[in-house]
């Protein structure tokens, strides 16, 4: 557990766990409704979202901040690429609460993300971020992932291509 404090409230990172699928949801939700950060503009139901959370809980990949009783942001490690010669190398996912930006609380969440990767054995941690989200790049930057190249035109949302930066960072 990673105390920091964001203005007057300790905020604490911690593994998920069931109960927080739905404070999950409603974070990635407005990202998938507001911004090219998730490259869908389908909302998860809370269905879905439950069984998203649950393949986390499994592998312990998912963890959420958490400030006087209410979940502020979240992060995941996932499997980068389905064939088994991908097996050292995860994608990690970063969210945090809007209103609650800049505070630190990114960085509080990957730096236990990456810790809890290297502990699960992987190598590589990659970054798939719309070359566009300022924040998130310097957020792994801050955190020693190199830039790999960015796929232009990767993807659509809102009607406009979008360009996929790539970024990475060796654990060992
Ligand atoms: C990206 C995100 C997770 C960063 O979390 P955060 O709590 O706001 O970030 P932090 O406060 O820990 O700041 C991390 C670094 O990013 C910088 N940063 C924060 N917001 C920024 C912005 N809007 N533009 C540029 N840099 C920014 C901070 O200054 C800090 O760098 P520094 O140490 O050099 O000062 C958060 O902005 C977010 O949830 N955004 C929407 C979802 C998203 O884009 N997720 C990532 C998908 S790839």
């Amino acid at each position: 557990m990673l105390p920091i404090y964001e203005k007057d409230r300790a905020v604490t990172v911690r593994p998920a766990c069931a109960g927080d699928a739905e404070a999950v949801r409603a974070i990635r939700n407005h990202a998938i409704e507001h911004s090219t950060a998730l490259w869908t503009e389908t909302p998860q139901s809370p269905a879905e979202a439950e069984a998203w959370l649950a393949r986390h809980l499994e592998r312990g990949s998912a963890f959420v901040a958490e400030a006087g009783g209410e979940v502020t942001g979240f992060a995941t490690f996932a499997p980068w690429r389905e064939l088994e010669g991908y097996r050292h190398t995860v994608e990690d996912s970063v969210y945090v609460r809007e209103g609650r930006h800049g505070l630190g609380i990114g960085s509080t969440l990957l730096a236990t993300l990456i810790a809890a990767a290297r502990e699960a054995g992987h190598h590589l941690v990659i970054a798939g971020i719309e070359a566009g989200n300022g924040a998130s790049i310097r957020l792994h930057e801050r955190f020693g992932f190199e830039h790999a190249g960015t796929v232009r035109e990767a993807g659509v949302k809102f009607g406009r291509r979008l360009d996929l930066t790539l970024m990475r960072l060796a654990l060992d």
